[in-house]
């Protein structure tokens, strides 16, 4: 098990586009350990959601989980998922506004709107397809973590900045609303 290095924002990584995951490539054991890594870098970075360009590699793959995450307080847990070769499709015309937070975006909270209600479909780690129906905080994180895979990051989802908040300030003003959303 190793810890990775988490890429911040300015990391032209970042902003590219990821390519898919293959079969044959998922199974080897090289990336059957980078699974594990990036479970453990989540897990020890207190992230509930990380994706494979956070760590400098240009994947269609996320890993998300949340159990009772300090980060997070308010927020239901999430159980492990390993996806890859994510595709959401949108299932609602509702839309929830919420505060996020991201491991490349250090110490910065900002309110993004996302779709209540997605489809998901994908691959789990042992390449077999897996589809399913997400609502509520996990429709979040999963549209929080898809969009690393097109390059985009929450800043980009923004309706304007005047809610950008340093953590600090969004623990001693913020924190409390976030149960509300
Ligand atoms: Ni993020």
């Amino acid at each position: 098990m190793a810890l990775l290095k988490i890429a911040k924002l300015g990391n032209p990584i970042l902003r590219k586009i990821s390519e898919p995951v293959t079969k044959e490539e998922c199974l080897t054991p090289e990336f059957q350990q980078f699974i594990d890594d990036m479970i453990e870098t989540m897990q020890k970075e207190d992230g509930i959601g990380l994706s494979a360009p956070q760590v400098s590699r240009s994947k269609q793959l996320v890993v998300l989980q949340s159990q009772m995450n300090p980060r997070y307080p308010n927020e239901p847990d999430l159980p492990l998922l390993v996806l890859m070769n994510p595709r959401l499709t949108l299932q609602s015309d509702e839309w929830v506004e919420g505060w996020e937070g991201c491991l490349s975006v250090t110490n910065l909270r900002g309110k993004v709107k996302r779709c209540a209600r997605l489809h998901v479909s994908g691959f789990d780690r042992k390449m077999e397809a897996v589809s399913f129906d997400a609502e509520g905080f996990l429709s979040v994180v999963l549209q929080h973590e898809t969009d690393h895979l097109i390059g985009k990051v929450f800043l980009d989802r923004m309706e304007g900045f005047s809610t950008l908040t340093h953590l600090e300030e969004f623990e001693r003003h913020w924190m409390s609303e976030q149960a509300k959303v």
